[in-house]
């Protein structure tokens, strides 16, 4: 039998920063492949791999990487966005102000900086698709981790009035006192309707995902020319988004909020750029 092929070909060597992905369960990441992409392409030496820790354990994980002096640091996703702001030493931009975080720095001394690009990279996705948030009368649905981001990064973005729904009432209620608070004199609150002369209508709920889910709004409410955007990824094109379109409304995928994001994350991890 012929000995494997070993010559080194991987940009994996005793130089190469880890990165470190934090979920669980894992196999629903889809980061690493647009990460380590994004490594190969711009020649940088570093990986990203995911690790699935369980809750109970996220402490115990993150004290043992805390020691690994090859780290750049963590990228954090369901469930652990809040319980890591917890856990890190310091918090910057959004991540201070909403107290949840996705991506966490390790300097040279082990201290850990966590920091929220959910939200940028969503705004992030819509501008690189000629779509500006700026002035859009903006109805968000979803109250939890992801509509939160992206709430807070909509109204960084300046929007018109940002209106939010959800199921549990009053997470919405909760939200739009949390914004106002973060942005005073901002026109954001929650829904007393979902009727309205939306410019913008954002899927921040998980409703989707699943091939049963119900649609999250009733796509007779949306006007042609419309923007209807998703945070759901998989799948690509969700119910809500067919229907939409249908509709006559513009479309905008989920999956460009993690597309648009990998930049942003690598010049955090990678860099000390500071985020915004
Ligand atoms: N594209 C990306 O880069 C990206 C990044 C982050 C997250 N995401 C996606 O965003 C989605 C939400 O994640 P998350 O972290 O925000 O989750 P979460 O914190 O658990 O929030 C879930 C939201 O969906 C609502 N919801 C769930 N089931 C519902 C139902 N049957 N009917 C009506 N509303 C329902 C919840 O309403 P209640 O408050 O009433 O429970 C809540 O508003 C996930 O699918 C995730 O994959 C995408």
């Amino acid at each position: 039998m012929q000995p494997p092929d070993l010559q080194p070909r991987a940009a994996i060597n005793g130089h190469t920063r880890i990165i470190v992905i934090l979920a669980y369960p894992t196999h629903h990441v889809r980061t690493p492949s647009f990460f380590n992409a994004y490594m190969a392409e711009t020649g940088t030496n570093a990986v990203l791999v995911p690790w699935q820790v369980a809750p109970a354990q996220l402490a115990d994980a993150v004290r043992g990487l805390r020691e690994v002096e090859n780290l750049a640091g963590l990228i954090v996703t369901v469930p652990h966005k809040q319980a890591i702001a917890g856990l890190c030493d310091e918090l910057e931009g959004i991540a201070a102000d909403l107290h949840v975080c996705n991506v966490v720095r390790r300097t040279a001394d082990g201290r850990l900086i966590g920091a929220m690009y959910d939200g940028i990279g969503f705004v992030e996705g819509m501008r690189n698709n000629q779509i500006d948030p700026a002035g859009k009368r903006t109805l968000l649905l979803g109250a939890g981790g992801a509509a939160t981001a992206v709430a807070a990064a909509l109204l960084d973005a300046s929007v018109a009035q940002l209106t939010v729904a959800n199921r549990t009432r009053a997470k919405a209620e909760e939200l739009a006192a949390l914004l106002r608070a973060r942005r005073p004199g901002a026109a954001v609150q929650a829904a007393a309707s979902l009727e309205g002369d939306w410019d913008l209508v954002v899927n921040g709920t998980s409703l989707g995902l699943k091939p049963d889910d119900p649609l999250p709004l009733d796509p007779a409410l949306l006007r042609p020319g419309t923007i209807v955007a998703e945070v759901i990824m998989q799948p690509v094109e969700t119910a809500l988004l067919i229907a939409a379109r249908q509709r006559g409304c513009r479309v905008h995928r989920g999956e460009h909020m993690v597309t648009s994001q990998i930049r942003l994350l690598a010049d955090f991890l990678l860099s000390a750029t500071p985020a915004q």
